[in-house]
């Protein structure tokens, strides 16, 4: 059985009284809930990673993760946040290549390899971002793209290593868009993303990564989404920015 989870990534979103209303509000709803076998990942800014922390203890499912972490161990990169320190903030995931990321902060292949590494030798699972930009899509080579992406940042880890790794894949024409990818088009990308790790780590690897979708996916559509043989959970944006929104869709499984 691959772990189902639900990841909800704030972005550049809420101040500190928003965040921990927003925390609070998710564990009131969801700490007695039946779905227990659904993992839940909240992604603040770093800022609030503290408070978070405190305002998830004691909810099994309820984890915490950063939405970047440097390529650096530590030292004189001002400005940045290590893994180690999301680490020891409490921290057991990050999101490592949204493509936010690598369209406006320049992230390329090499440098996610690299981000990649300092989670994993830091003990946090990489949500690791793919996904193709509309004229991709348009052109019919979105698999080829999505596979190079995944290629290129994760095929020089172990296969024990990559067992870490949660995939997750954002056609980017779909982010914050209001547009979604149809469950067949998720399904079909996920179906070639496992494909493409069986390739190089054998079946029985592949069958034990928790491939996200995400891209406007919402309450009614993450039923439908979720339901796909392929589809292992969601990475959350928008809809994870209001309580009753983001556990429907962490109910919808
Ligand atoms: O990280 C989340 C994704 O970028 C999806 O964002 O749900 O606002 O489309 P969205």
């Amino acid at each position: 059985m691959r772990k189902k989870i639900v990841a909800g990534n704030w972005k550049m979103n809420c101040l500190q009284e928003e965040g921990q209303k927003l925390t609070s509000e998710i564990v009131n709803m969801i700490k007695d809930e039946p779905t227990a076998d659904v993992t839940v990942v909240l992604n603040p800014p770093y800022v609030h990673l503290h408070a978070v922390n405190k305002l998830i203890a004691g909810v099994d499912r309820l984890h915490l993760g950063g939405q970047n972490c440097s390529d650096q161990a530590s030292g004189a990169y001002t400005g940045e946040i290590s893994a180690s320190m999301l680490a020891s903030f409490g921290a057991s995931y990050v999101i490592i290549g949204h493509s936010e990321r690598r369209q406006y902060f320049n992230e390329t292949n090499e440098l996610l390899t690299a981000k990649t590494r300092q989670a994993l030798d830091n003990g946090l699972q990489p949500i690791f971002c793919c996904g193709e930009p509309l004229e991709i899509r348009e052109a019919g080579t979105h698999e080829a793209y999505v596979k190079e992406q995944l290629t290129a940042s994760l095929f020089n880890f172990s296969e024990e290593e990559l067992k870490k790794i949660v995939i997750a894949y954002e056609p980017i024409w779909a982010i914050g868009t209001g547009k979604t990818a149809s469950s067949d088009q998720a399904q079909d990308m996920h179906a070639a993303i496992r494909k493409h790790l069986a390739g190089k780590y054998g079946d029985a690897a592949a069958n034990e990564i928790s491939i996200l979708y995400g891209g406007s996916c919402k309450p009614d559509n993450a039923k439908e989404i979720f339901s796909k043989t392929d589809v292992d959970g969601g990475l959350i944006g928008g809809a994870s920015l209001k309580s009753r929104d983001f556990v429907a869709i962490i109910q919808s499984f």
